[in-house]
């Protein structure tokens, strides 16, 4: 059973083929250059990239693919993107006679580290449930993932999204967009140092939502009353903040579910001092921590929708009216 995935959900144009968790191609066209001389998403451009590229990129996934299901992301992300994934998921499924399948974002996010290569690596069983985390541009979000298809989102960003706050930060530093991979390589130079301990937003809170609004806006008051000061530190330091007030809610997410066992996906998951604490984390309580394997998973790719869509295809969850597209995704069945 081989599945079309296409996800158009913020700057990526992509598709895939899969068939259950592997990955038997693999397009993601980025819009990063385009995006990167204004600082962030313009979704006006994005709009225009998609539809320019998405034939381009559909024709390369599929090759000689020959498929029996189109997978599309339905939400959330942004509107007028999205849009240009679902308009043509609709087009082809008509145009091929084949059912559609809809997927929410964030489940592509959290079977990410499930995704197989085309030999079939990583190997790794089901043993629900999880405690997931999505860690992204749009999300900062705890789910408990009990059983394919079936979730509970136990927590979520109140304003920003962890990587939102570190491409803010980097922007406040005239460091360029995205701002992660930057800030990393800084922090890395200067061992990860914390030298000024910006707030850790939402520890004291009992519950497991994030905020970082307030950690951005005493990063620009520092800085305004702060010139000078190493750049390399400072970055450190804000990735530290972010860091360390994801693993100590993580810590009591652990605690109040009862579950060590954690994945974790969304493109700030790229960070290897991130994965390190989270593999610090879990040795504590003697449970495991999943990753996406392979670095393109763990940023906005249509794989990992496709995967969703496998399970959703042997349940025969289909989309039954094509309305459906149009409205807010549901998260869990
Ligand atoms: O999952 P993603 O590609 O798109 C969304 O669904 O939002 O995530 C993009 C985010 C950006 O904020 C980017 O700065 C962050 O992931 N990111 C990183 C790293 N690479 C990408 N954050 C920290 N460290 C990285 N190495
Ligand atoms: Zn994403």
């Amino acid at each position: 059973m081989k599945i079309l995935s296409i996800d158009t959900s913020c700057d990526e144009t992509a598709a895939a083929v899969v068939e259950g968790r592997r990955v038997l191609s693999n397009v993601i066209y980025s819009q990063i250059l385009i995006h990167k001389k204004w600082g962030g998403v313009v979704p006006s451009l994005a709009k225009r990239a998609h539809e320019e590229r998405i034939d381009l990129v559909i024709d390369e996934a599929l090759k000689k693919n020959k498929i029996d299901y189109i997978a599309v992301t339905q939400g959330p992300g942004l509107a007028v993107a999205l849009e240009v994934g679902i308009k043509k998921a609709k087009e082809l499924a008509e145009k091929y006679d084949k059912k559609l399948i809809s997927v929410n974002h964030l489940e592509g996010h959290i079977y990410s580290p499930f995704v197989q290569n085309s030999r079939g690596n990583p190997v790794r069983e089901f043993h629900f449930p999880y405690l997931a985390l999505v860690i992204s541009g749009g999300h900062t979000e705890f789910v408990i993932f009990k059983n394919h298809l079936d979730y509970e989102i136990i927590g979520a960003t109140l304003d920003d999204a962890a990587g939102e706050a570190i491409d803010k930060a980097a922007k406040l530093l005239n460091l360029g967009y995205p701002g992660g991979p930057v800030i990393e390589k800084l922090a890395g130079d200067v061992k990860n140092i914390d030298s000024y301990r910006f707030p850790r937003p939402m520890l004291k809170s009992n519950d497991l939502n994030f905020s970082f609004s307030g950690l951005k806006t005493s990063f620009y008051y520092f800085l305004k009353k702060n010139h000078n000061e190493p750049i390399k530190e400072l970055a450190s330091s804000f990735q530290e903040a972010v860091f360390d007030t994801i693993i100590k809610k993580t810590e009591k997410a652990i605690k109040k579910s009862g579950i060590n066992r954690l994945i974790v996906g969304g493109g700030v998951i790229a960070n290897l001092r991130l994965r390190q604490l989270f593999r610090n984390l879990t040795n504590q309580y003697q449970g495991e921590v999943l990753f996406p394997a392979y670095k393109y998973l763990s940023g906005d790719n249509a794989a990992m929708i496709g995967v969703v869509a496998s399970y959703k295809a042997e349940r025969k969850i289909f989309v039954e009216n094509e309305e459906e597209l149009d409205r807010i995704p549901r998260f869990s069945l």
